[in-house]
């Protein structure tokens, strides 16, 4: 073999995806590719109504519709112990209803037949009898002590409060604000979204009758723990769950619960030793899977005159919906939401938050965020404007003067946290220097003289991501710890598996960078292997930008175990001592004696051919990761709108992004990422709302009503990016992903507003229709004149 030295296309390359050839030419294996000899189709019934008794349910006209193999209900799901299920959040869920429905959407019985079409056609035919009871559609209404009960199935249950939490030191808070020059407040609501993934959810439940083997094809992002959670609750030997996650169109968040299609659709081929396949359409996935948000949040800030920050208290209250099924890790009842103090050194804070029932959906999932970071991040940058306008110091000095400095990291939070490394400035310079900020609050000035409404919108974040390290973090008892097993072929190529799932953020390219980095193993000769639980090693899945901190991690750690065999090796190939052999880019050489030299292929084919007496055989290993603590990718965000007067249409003129995730491994899919964070804060501030009218009737149950920007109103981005790894990971990445999207909503609303400041616009939420733009300016008017 040749021992010239090529160049190892590793961390830093733009590798073009290695998933997309097989994905373009239409050659991808989803969820509706799978198709099973013998195979039945699911179809559910959802409930019509928000809340209501259900009086009786009458199946035997379904029954009788020839093609129908069998109708299951609530009761029969009872028979077998299965009407209800665990949640993330130690709460139930009803699987099939057996007293009331809770939401409209939820799952009330399901049609098993031979054909999908039929399936549907027979949903007609089951007979409910609903008598309904008052829809509860604010958190705030459910907590009146009027209100009925939803949650009348959990004996304890005697209102519709869930949690109280609390965080920070409320004493040193109360005592900041009593000494504070200034105060600013904020209620706000980010409202409820969905993170809409391409492909909606579902599974083909295959239970061998003969074995007891269960493979279930299933859109998860999280195999693994989800084959635990079904072993507990079906009691099935863990052993006989196969949970293979094809290819999955998106997943946000969204395909991280276990849903009750799921578990039906297994209890089915259970029961009937059949295969059988459900597929959500998009108007189930709207109205009935992981909603995203939905905070309704106080804060407030205590500053001095100067603009010193001293204090932060922030009270919110989460809409869960019918079933508290947050993601979210167990101890932090609010996922990471206490990351609320941002990038910003402030000496006392104080968050408490609460949650409600209500007749909705359940979620509460990562949507391209860490757990609730999005709405931390949203909270903090909107009361730091608010803050800059009612001091009148320019918004991006008031960020300055309050920053976390490079120097103070690591950095404890007064809410928790240990920030890693951070340089906060320096994203911010360059982002300022990128939208030319200097001019544009000049042009501002002119923009104005002529009656035009200029907006420039700032936002800076600290996202907390790589969830985490074993003696604080866990979803269901199951700590967050990740694996990755490698193994190397005899020709030098290798395999790569690892325990999280790729929904389409490349990792089939990004881990195979880690090894080629590591091992000097071209990433076209390593095939990354994912998605199934027998044949990948433990983990707990991928969501909430933790996938590269915690498996990247694993993989740079054994391939460095497998390196340091690798040199053994190459010592007996080279006769001479492990201490003389150096390694670079897949060389091994003589330390002194350059030209005598050997390859990682040279010392693969050893590893199976010719190695040292008393060595094992073999060049392969597994490593789970636990990492010491999070990690905390940054950046600043700026944003220019012009805002109508006579219509509240807003346009978009310039986005600017200054990303820091720490060293990028693949810069072009982390672009990708980036743009794909940017397009979802966009949406979110201008468009994309879920809300319910009186009766819980969900409006955007479809994307005529659930409005997603395409291609055509989507700005374009600007990129920028600083590097400040983090000293503790092994890779020096710092998970970025979809994750950097968190300051992008604020800074744009924060643009609309400072167009509109001078009109005494103070308070808009989102998303911002032209509509309430324009109200917001005539009512700011009529309050100037009156
Ligand atoms: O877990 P999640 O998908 O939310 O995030 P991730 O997998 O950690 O990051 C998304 C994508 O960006 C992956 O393909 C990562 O490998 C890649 N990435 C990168 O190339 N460099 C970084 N510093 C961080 C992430």
């Amino acid at each position: 073999m040749g021992t010239e030295a090529t160049e190892i296309r590793g961390i830093g390359h733009s590798v073009r995806r290695k998933e997309d050839d097989r994905l373009i030419r239409g050659k991808g294996n989803f969820i509706e590719d799978v198709k099973l000899p013998g195979m039945l189709h699911m179809a559910i019934l959802r409930s019509p109504f928000a809340h209501a008794t259900i009086k009786g349910i009458d199946t035997s006209r379904a029954g009788a519709l020839p093609g129908v193999v069998a109708v299951v209900t609530g009761e029969l799901m009872a028979q077998h112990n299965l009407a209800w299920m665990p949640t993330l959040s130690y709460d139930t869920q009803a699987v099939l209803v057996t007293d009331k429905v809770r939401f409209q959407g939820q799952e009330v019985a399901a049609v098993i037949a031979e054909d999908p079409y039929v399936a549907r056609d027979a949903l007609e035919l089951i007979d409910v009898d609903y008598e309904p009871i008052e829809p509860l559609v604010t958190p705030q209404r459910a907590l009146e002590a009027d209100a009925p009960v939803i949650r009348t199935d959990k004996e304890d249950q005697k209102d519709n409060h869930i949690y109280h939490w609390e965080n920070g030191d409320k004493e040193a808070t109360d005592q900041a604000f009593a000494k504070a020059d200034v105060v600013v407040s904020l209620d706000t609501h980010y409202p409820r979204s969905h993170p809409a993934p391409v492909e909606t959810c579902g599974c083909v439940a295959d239970v061998d009758p003969a074995t007891g083997q269960a493979t279930i094809y299933m859109t998860s992002q999280a195999p693994h723990a989800i084959r635990t959670v079904f072993a507990m609750v079906a009691g099935l030997p863990e052993e006989n769950i196969r949970i293979v996650s094809p290819d999955i169109g998106g997943g946000f968040g969204n395909k991280v619960p276990v849903y009750p299609g799921y578990v039906v659709a297994t209890a089915a081929s259970l029961l009937l030793g059949r295969p059988v396949k459900w597929i959500e359409d998009r108007t189930e996935n709207l109205i009935s899977t992981g909603f995203a948000r939905d905070f309704h949040m106080h804060g407030e800030m205590a500053l001095a005159k100067d603009g010193t920050m001293k204090g932060l208290r922030v009270s919110l209250l989460a809409d869960e919906g019918a079933f508290h099924a947050d993601a979210q890790p167990s101890k932090f009842k609010v996922g990471l939401f206490h990351i609320v103090t941002g990038s910003y050194d402030l000496p006392a804070a104080h968050v408490s938050a609460d949650g409600a029932y209500t007749n909705k959906a359940p979620g509460g999932v990562a949507y391209r965020c860490s757990f609730r970071v999005t709405e931390a991040s949203y909270m903090i940058e909107r009361l730091v404007q608010n803050a800059a306008y009612e001091l009148g110091i320019d918004p991006a000095d008031l960020r300055r003067k309050n920053f976390i400095d490079k120097d103070q990291f690591p950095y404890k939070s007064v809410t928790g946290f240990e920030y890693d490394s951070g340089d906060y400035h320096a994203a911010m310079d360059l982002a300022l220097e990128k939208v030319g900020y200097e001019a544009l609050r000049k042009e501002q000035v002119e923009a104005r003289k002529e009656g035009r409404l200029l907006g420039i919108g700032l936002a800076s974040f600290t996202e907390v991501v790589g969830a985490g390290p074993h003696k604080d973090y866990d979803i269901l008892g199951l700590k967050m710890n990740d694996g990755a097993e490698l193994r190397i072929h005899p020709t030098g190529k290798a395999i790569l598996k690892i325990s999280s799932k790729t929904q389409g953020q490349g990792h089939e390219t990004t881990f195979a960078q880690i090894v080629a980095s590591e091992l000097g193993i071209q990433p076209e000769d390593v095939k990354v292997q994912h998605g199934d639980t027998d044949n990948t090693p433990y983990g707990l899945g991928t969501y909430a930008s933790r996938s590269t901190p915690t498996v990247g991690a694993a993989t740079a750690l054994v391939s460095r175990k497998i390196r340091d065999k690798a040199v053994k090796l190459a010592a007996h190939l080279l006769e001479v001592s492990e201490d003389d052999v150096e390694f670079e880019a897949g060389r091994f050489s003589v330390k002194g004696a350059p030209d005598k030299v050997t390859t990682i292929q040279d010392v693969a084919l050893a590893a199976y051919t010719n190695f040292p007496d008393g060595m094992e055989a073999g060049l392969e290993g597994v490593t789970y990761y636990d990492p010491p603590n999070l990690t905390f990718p940054f950046g600043t965000y700026a944003v220019v709108v012009e805002v109508d007067e006579e219509t509240g249409v807003w346009k978009v003129d310039r986005v600017v992004a200054v990303d820091d995730c720490g060293v990028r491994i693949n810069p072009m899919i982390v672009e990708g990422q980036i743009h794909g964070g940017l397009c979802e804060g966009y949406g979110i501030a201008a468009m994309e709302q879920i809300t319910f009218d009186e009766d819980g009737n969900c409006i955007g149950a479809n994307f005529t009503d659930y409005l997603l920007p395409t291609s055509w109103e989507t700005p374009r981005f600007e990129l920028g990016e600083t590097v400040t790894p983090s000293p503790h990971h092994p890779i020096g990445a710092k998970g970025v992903g979809e994750s950097a999207t968190v300051g992008s909503p604020a800074a744009y609303v924060n643009a609309v507003i400072d167009a509109l400041w001078h009109l005494g616009v103070r308070n808009i939420d989102m998303p911002l229709t032209s509509a309430k733009v324009w109200e917001a300016m005539q009512q700011a008017k009529a309050g100037a004149t009156a």
